[in-house]
């Protein structure tokens, strides 16, 4: 309890999945939690449950890939709070049927993604910061993905963004190191959350007892849970000398060369 006390934390897309199990996790523990979020509806639910425990929390409507709306997102928590301690960039898509092979991807759609996913840590690091900076520092935890770290077919759009935003974690943390602010990255794999399932529908090819008897050494997917405390512990001061961190939450699955063994 209160390892986030007086902090004001700013999680993009919490409406569901991760983003909303950290929300839930960071109220609990203290902060005033300003979810940016497309998603108004699902993010009124996550607030209702949170304010109903007694937490603090609100949303404020925003697509994370659009200036305007993000500059809203700054000018507003600085107005009504004055700071930023937590900067949580989560929101991101994932398109099958649209992302795949660079030379089959619309260009239309490439942009989408990449301004949803790259441009969006691009805009709340540019307008987020210098808030952050007059606060005193910070921490800034960016969302990777396996797919940021190493090959995976199919979804080129996504892999670019993934392994943009691992490298610009790292330019991130050396920056503004400095300032008190430290920049990490988690990069998960299968976590059963909307974004999970709509990646393996069940009319793909997409075999499950297969996938997690060939690539999960745990034999199991992940929770949005296991993942919000990972937030957690870089949203707090437990973790800080942790800068430029990139934490793979993946039960082994990316470390797993060996698909003989079974
Ligand atoms: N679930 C996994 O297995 C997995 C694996 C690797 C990486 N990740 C990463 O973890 C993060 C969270 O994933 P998740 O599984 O919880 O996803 P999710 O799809 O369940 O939730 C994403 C949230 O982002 C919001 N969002 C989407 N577009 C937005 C926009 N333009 N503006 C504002 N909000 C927007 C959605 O409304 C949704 O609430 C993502 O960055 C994802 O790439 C997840």
């Amino acid at each position: 309890m209160n390892r986030l006390q007086g902090k004001v934390a700013l999680i993009t897309g919490g409406g569901g999945g991760i983003g909303a199990a950290a929300a839930r996790k960071f109220a609990a523990e203290g902060a005033i939690v300003i979810l940016a979020e497309i998603d108004v509806e699902n993010a009124g639910g996550v607030i209702a449950e949170i304010i109903a425990a007694g937490g603090a929390a609100e949303c404020i409507q925003c697509d994370v890939s659009k200036s305007a709306d993000v500059q809203n997102v700054m000018a507003q928590i600085e107005r009504r709070y004055g700071r930023l301690d937590v900067l949580y960039n989560n929101a991101s898509v994932y398109l099958p049927g649209r992302d795949g092979k660079i030379t089959e991807i619309s260009e239309d759609d490439w942009e989408m993604i990449i301004g949803i996913n790259l441009r969006s840590v691009y805009l709340f690091c540019r307008y987020g910061i210098p808030l952050m900076q007059q606060s005193g520092g910070g921490s800034i935890i960016n969302t990777a993905s396996s797919a940021g770290v190493i090959g995976i077919p199919g979804c080129d759009a996504y892999t670019a963004t993934k392994g943009a935003t691992v490298q610009l974690t790292k330019s991130l943390a050396v920056e503004y190191g400095p300032y008190g602010i430290r920049t990490n990255c988690i990069a998960p794999a299968a976590i059963m959350t909307p974004m999970m399932r709509k990646s393996n529908p069940s009319d793909s090819s997409f075999d499950e007892e297969r996938f997690l008897k060939l690539r999960t050494p745990l034999r199991r997917y992940g929770t949005s849970e296991e993942i919000a405390k990972i937030a957690l512990f870089l949203a707090s001061d437990e973790s800080s000398y942790l800068n430029g961190s990139i934490i793979s939450a993946d039960g082994g699955i990316t470390i797993n060369g060996d698909l003989s063994k079974v």
